[in-house]
């Protein structure tokens, strides 16, 4: 893609994605360096015009995602954000200058809550935005302008400020409702208006960035550009702070559907939905709620007779998308112990997974072995198998072995052998349950003061030998992590999960006694 394909003249809505700026921001959602990477391939292979990878100057750790992000980008433009500061700007520049197409992004609090931060009169603030967008525009021709909290910023002095920016270099303007406040209506004369009345605007492409607090961001987004936005900003599975940003899979997925009234289309590989949305559950430990739009695990299941009846007489019945379009396979059935790796290979590349030959060799045992524990094989189960794969070979902590004895008599007692930095140690413990005796066997080989904030046990599909996946969220001295895991044995999953989120815990301590210090971008000075 390029800058000039984003003309606001084109019917095409550019796609910027900020699950990992505003969307791994949210407490707890916070991902690897590795899992951020993934996460970045799989946005730049789907068709996702802009990625935005982080915040550079938040920390060492964003600065090397970011700029590894950029060096391995194939077609996406890489964005990082920065405040109004040219320290922050000259750091996200650093980062993002090695995308074959970068960007910055740089951001200020226009709102009248937001300017008594920084305590800055209105003019004072136009200066800093004249400066620092001048600025950012003297390192990058591609500089977006955001001014955070647009949506309850006086006219007049929105007005103004997106002038200055437009005049100081900025190629996109981005109106943020940053607390999720505005409506449909109003978000779309709002474009509409500074569109009209902005000089200049015409020049640049304007951008909507909705939070969700009032349930409303897919909606305010889509009237955005009904108003002439080109740009929506969103997240997988809506990540985000609070009830977190726009949906990515929602508003591609109505452009698709509703071309008739919406003439307006992504570049969006709408079969690798799925994929991310399952992936990006799992690494940010936010599982996706059943019946929610598009990626929920209900949202193709028809279960009253009367849908079912419908459905099998015409799909359209009760079906206004097909499974398919979004990377379920058009049958969620069923692979079984006689299923070779060409038709688990078959069925991965259905749901748009595209794996190497290494790893669908590892997933391809671990399905072989699911298959010997559970007659039917489903979609989701191969999509948690990938997971799996993709999981764990760093982590300083590992499970070897767990047996569990428990029952109505007394205690549960856990045997747990583990692999701790490349050693075998071994523990028993009792507890009051088969999960609770795990993790204290877990804790007796490696202690530590981890507070267990969540617990939270799904199965991924139906009946008894199903594979449940396990979220476990820990929190210790203000760190939070989250790890995951799926086994058709709970306890056994439980106790991965516990692992997997203590392993987090030490990626996440390591980062912060490297770092200076970790800032958030509402630190702004
Ligand atoms: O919500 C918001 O205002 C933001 C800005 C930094 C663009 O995320
Ligand atoms: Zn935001």
């Amino acid at each position: 893609m390029t800058v000039s394909d984003t003309s606001p003249a084109n019917d095409r809505v550019v796609i910027f994605d900020t699950t990992l700026r505003d969307g791994e921001q949210s407490p707890g959602a916070t991902m690897t360096h590795a899992e951020k990477l993934e996460i970045a391939e799989l946005l730049d292979d789907m068709g996702v015009d802009i990625i935005e990878a982080g915040f550079p100057i938040a920390s060492e750790g964003d600065f090397r995602a970011v700029s590894e992000i950029a060096q391995r980008s194939k077609d996406s433009v890489i964005c990082g954000l920065a405040r109004a500061q040219y320290a922050d700007i000259d750091r996200c520049w650093e980062a993002v200058k090695h995308a074959k197409q970068p960007r910055i992004h740089t951001f200020i609090g226009t709102s009248p809550l937001h300017r008594a931060i920084p305590n800055l009169t209105q003019d004072e603030m136009a200066e800093r935005i004249h400066d620092t967008v001048t600025h950012a525009r003297n390192l990058c021709d591609n500089v977006q302008w955001s001014p955070m909290d647009a949506t309850r910023t006086e006219w007049d002095y929105l007005a103004r400020v997106v002038e200055i920016a437009i005049k100081a270099g900025a190629t996109t303007i981005n109106i943020p409702d940053t607390v999720g406040y505005t409506a449909p209506v109003e978000s779309a004369d709002l474009i509409r208006r500074l569109i009209a009345e902005v000089p200049g605007a015409d020049e640049v492409i304007f951008a909507t960035h909705c939070h969700n607090d009032l349930g409303m961001a897919t909606a305010n987004s889509l009237a955005a550009v009904a108003g002439g936005a080109r740009q929506i900003e969103c997240t997988i599975n809506g990540l985000g702070e609070r009830a977190g940003n726009t949906a990515l899979e929602e508003v591609v997925m109505a452009l698709k559907v509703r071309s008739d009234i919406m003439p307006w289309h992504t570049r969006v590989d709408t079969k690798k939905i799925m994929h991310i949305s399952r992936r990006v559950a799992t690494v940010s430990g936010f599982a996706v709620q059943f019946n929610k739009a598009i990626v929920g695990k209900n949202a193709f299941a028809h279960e009253s007779g009367i849908h079912q009846d419908g459905m099998l007489k015409n799909a359209e019945t009760f079906e206004i998308m097909r499974p398919e379009d979004v990377g379920l396979s058009a049958t969620n059935l069923v692979m079984g112990k006689h299923s070779g790796r060409a038709a688990l290979r078959d069925k991965l590349r259905q749901m748009g997974v595209e794996v190497g030959d290494n790893q669908l060799k590892d997933i391809f045992v671990r399905f072989k072995e699911l298959a010997d524990r559970k007659k039917e094989v489903y979609d989701d189960d191969i999509l948690a198998l990938v997971t799996a794969t993709t999981e764990g070979a760093a982590d300083r902590l590992q499970i070897v072995n767990l047996r569990v004895v428990c029952g109505t008599g007394g205690p549960a007692e856990a045997q747990l052998e583990m692999e701790i930095d490349g050693k075998e140690v071994s523990a028993s413990a009792q507890g009051d349950g088969p999960v609770d005796a795990s993790f204290k066997a877990v804790r007796e080989l490696h202690p530590n003061a981890a507070r267990l904030q969540l617990y939270q046990v799904n199965a991924v599909t139906e009946g008894t030998d199903a594979q449940a996946t396990v979220s476990v969220r820990l929190e210790e001295d203000g760190m939070i992590a989250t790890g995951q895991s799926a086994d058709t044995d709970t306890v056994v999953a439980s106790a991965k999960a516990y692992v997997n989120a203590l392993n987090r815990l030490l990626v996440r301590r390591d980062k912060v006694g490297k770092d200076v210090k970790e800032i958030s971008y509402k630190d702004v000075s």
